[in-house]
C-alpha cells in the first residue's frame, strides 16, 4: 500500500532529527551534488546545492509530491480548473502569457490586444507622467518591473502610489504636471479603500488644475469593469477574477510598464515567463527548479523549524524583489488551515524578509553569520551590470555576493579564531563562525524582460508547489479581511466591544 502523507511526513521528521552530516562534508562525500542541485533554465542559473538538502530528503519529498498529487494539481492549475476552493475559482495567470488551453489563452490574448491598442493611442498623446494608483498586487509587481527594467526607457515617467498616507500621493503629484498626467487606477476589486481614496484625490488634483477631459485621462485596470465605469474611468481594461492580485502583473496592471518601456519589452517579459511555465510543466521533478526550490523551502521551515527565509538582491535594479516576494509568498502560503479548511498543526509559510546587497551586509548580515535565528538565505545576482561605470563596481558587487554564500557555508572554526585572536579565548569566541548555514544563489545572465519574466514565474510556481506539498490553498487571502472590517468600524466610530487599549487610542488619535 502507498505511504500516506502523514507517514511520509513522519519519515521526513525522522530524517530532520537525525544527523545528516554538515553541509561542507556533504560536498566532499558527494561529488555529484553540485550538478544535481544546480541547473540553468531560461538564462538563469539556479544553484540550490548549498541548501540543506540531500538525496534522502529529496527521495522523501518525491514521495510527498506523489502523495500530495503535485502533478495533478499542476495539471488542474494550467487547465483552468478550480484550484482555489474557498472562492470556487481557477487561477489563470499562466494563460496571460500564453500557457494553457486554447480558449483561455485566446481570451487572454484578446485582452492583451486591447491593452496594446490603448497603449499605442496613449503613447501618441502628450503624456509626461503616469500616476499608477494601486496597492498590494496591484502595485508591487508593476513597481518592480518599472524599477528593474524601466530606468533608462524613454516613455513617460510612471509613479506608483499605494499607501493611503497622503504623504505618498502628494509627493508623487508634486513631481507631475497635472495637464500632462495620466491616472492609471489598478484594482482587481475596484473597492480597495486606499486605492479609491488615492484615485479620488488624484482626480481632484487634476480637476483643480483645470484639466477638463478627466475621463479621457483616466484608465482603470480591474476585474470589476462595471464598477470602474460607474466610477467615471474613461478607459477600462479588464482581467478575469481568476487572476489573483499578486499574480496580476502579467495583465493590463502592467500598462504603466508598457507605456514606459514599449510593447516589445512587454512581449519579451511574457515570453520569458512562458519559458519558465514550460519548464515547470515539463521538467522531471528532480530537475524542475520551482519544484526543487519548493521542496527545499518546505523542508527548511516545515521540518527544520526555520521560520524565516532571507532574499537579498545583489543588484539595485532588483531592490524591490524582496517586497514583491513577501506578498507572493506570505499572502499565498501564510495559512492556518488546509485546502479543506481543517487546522494545520505544522508550520506553513516562513517569514520572507530581505534587502539589497551590499548594503544589507553592513546592516543585517551579522545575524545571518552569527545570530541564533536559523533560516536559508537566497542571493539573486545578475552577471552583467546595467550601468556604464567602471567594471570594478560590478566585479566587487558579485564578489561580495559569492563571498557571503561561501562564508555562510565555510564559517571559521574555533581553532582558527583562537589563533587570529592571539590566544584570547573570549575574543576567539566572538570571532568564531559556525558555518554550514544554507544558502541558494540565483544568477541571471542579464537583467532583461525575458529573464525577469522567467524569474518571476519561477517564484510563482515555487510558491504554488510549496502550497501543494503543504496541502494548502495559495490563492485566497481571507486573513486580510478582519483588519479591513475593523478599520471601517473604527472610522465610523463604532468599533463594538473595542478593547480598552484600542478605545483609548481611538480617543487620542481620532478624537
Ligand atoms: O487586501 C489584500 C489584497 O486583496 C491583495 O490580495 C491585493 O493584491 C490587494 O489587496 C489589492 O486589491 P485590489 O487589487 O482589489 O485593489
Amino acid at each position: 500500500m502507498a505511504e500516506t502523507i502523514a507517514e511520509i511526513e513522519e519519515r521526513l521528521d525522522v530524517l530532520a532529527r537525525g544527523s545528516r552530516g554538515l553541509l561542507r562534508t556533504r560536498f566532499e562525500t558527494d561529488p555529484g551534488r553540485l550538478a544535481r542541485y544546480s541547473h540553468r533554465v531560461a538564462g538563469i542559473r539556479f544553484d540550490l546545492s548549498r541548501l540543506d538538502i540531500d538525496p534522502d530528503v529529496m527521495a522523501g519529498f518525491g514521495a510527498l509530491a506523489e502523495a500530495a498529487d503535485l502533478a495533478g494539481w499542476r495539471e488542474r492549475l494550467v487547465a483552468g480548473d478550480v484550484v482555489n476552493p474557498s472562492e470556487g475559482r481557477a487561477a489563470t495567470h499562466m494563460a496571460t502569457r500564453g500557457t494553457g488551453p486554447a480558449p483561455l489563452v485566446a481570451e487572454a490574448e484578446a485582452r492583451g490586444e486591447a491593452m496594446r491598442t490603448l497603449a499605442e493611442t496613449l503613447r501618441g498623446e502628450p503624456i509626461r507622467h503616469v500616476l499608477h494608483v494601486g496597492i498590494g498586487g496591484s502595485a508591487l509587481g508593476p513597481a518592480l518591473l518599472l524599477d528593474a527594467l524601466g530606468r533608462d526607457a524613454d516613455g513617460p515617467e510612471v509613479l506608483v502610489v499605494s499607501n493611503i498616507d497622503g504623504e505618498a500621493l502628494s509627493r508623487a503629484m508634486a513631481g507631475c504636471d497635472p495637464a500632462q498626467t495620466l491616472l492609471l487606477v489598478a484594482s482587481k476589486t475596484f473597492t480597495t479603500a486606499e486605492t479609491m481614496t488615492n484615485a479620488g484625490s488624484a482626480l481632484a488634483w487634476m480637476k483643480a488644475a483645470g484639466v477638463t477631459d478627466l475621463a479621457a485621462r483616466t484608465v482603470a485596470v480591474t476585474a470589476a469593469p462595471e464598477r470602474a465605469r460607474d466610477w467615471g474611468a474613461g478607459h477600462v481594461l479588464d482581467f478575469p477574477d481568476t487572476v489573483g492580485g499578486r499574480y496580476s502583473l502579467w495583465t493590463a496592471v502592467g500598462l504603466g510598464f508598457v507605456l514606459r518601456a514599449g510593447w516589445q519589452a512587454w512581449a519579451d517579459l511574457l515570453e520569458g515567463a512562458a519559458a519558465m511555465d514550460r519548464h515547470f510543466l515539463d521538467a522531471p521533478f528532480e530537475a524542475n527548479m520551482p519544484v526543487l526550490a519548493a521542496m527545499a523551502d518546505v523542508w527548511a521551515h516545515r521540518f527544520g523549524g526555520q521560520a524565516v527565509r532571507g532574499v537579498f538582491a545583489y543588484d539595485e535594479r532588483l531592490r524591490l524583489l524582496p517586497m514583491f516576494l513577501q506578498q507572493l509568498e506570505m499572502e499565498s502560503n501564510g495559512k492556518r488551515v488546509d485546502r479543506d479548511g481543517q487546522p494545520i498543526t505544522r508550520p506553513t509559510a516562513p517569514v520572507t524578509w530581505g534587502g539589497t546587497g551590499t548594503d544589507a551586509q553592513h546592516a543585517v548580515f551579522q545575524l545571518l553569520h552569527q545570530g541564533t535565528v536559523p533560516g536559508p538565505v537566497e542571493f539573486v545576482a545578475v552577471r552583467t551590470p546595467g550601468h556604464g561605470l567602471d567594471g570594478a563596481h560590478h566585479r566587487q558587487l558579485l564578489a561580495n555576493c559569492l563571498a557571503q554564500g561561501a562564508a555562510l557555508m565555510q564559517g571559521r572554526d574555533a581553532a582558527t579564531a583562537l589563533s587570529l585572536a592571539g590566544g584570547d579565548a573570549a575574543l576567539a569566541g566572538a570571532r568564531t563562525f559556525p558555518g554550514n548555514r544554507p544558502s541558494a544563489t540565483i544568477l541571471l545572465d542579464s537583467l532583461d524582460p525575458r529573464t525577469l519574466g522567467a524569474l518571476l514565474a519561477f517564484y510563482e510556481h515555487r510558491t504554488f508547489a510549496a502550497a501543494v506539498l503543504m496541502g494548502i490553498n495559495p490563492f485566497d487571502q481571507w486573513g486580510v479581511e478582519l483588519g479591513k472590517e475593523l478599520a471601517n468600524a473604527v472610522l465610523g466610530g463604532g468599533l463594538a466591544g473595542a478593547d480598552p487599549s484600542t478605545a483609548a487610542l481611538m480617543r487620542e488619535a481620532l478624537g
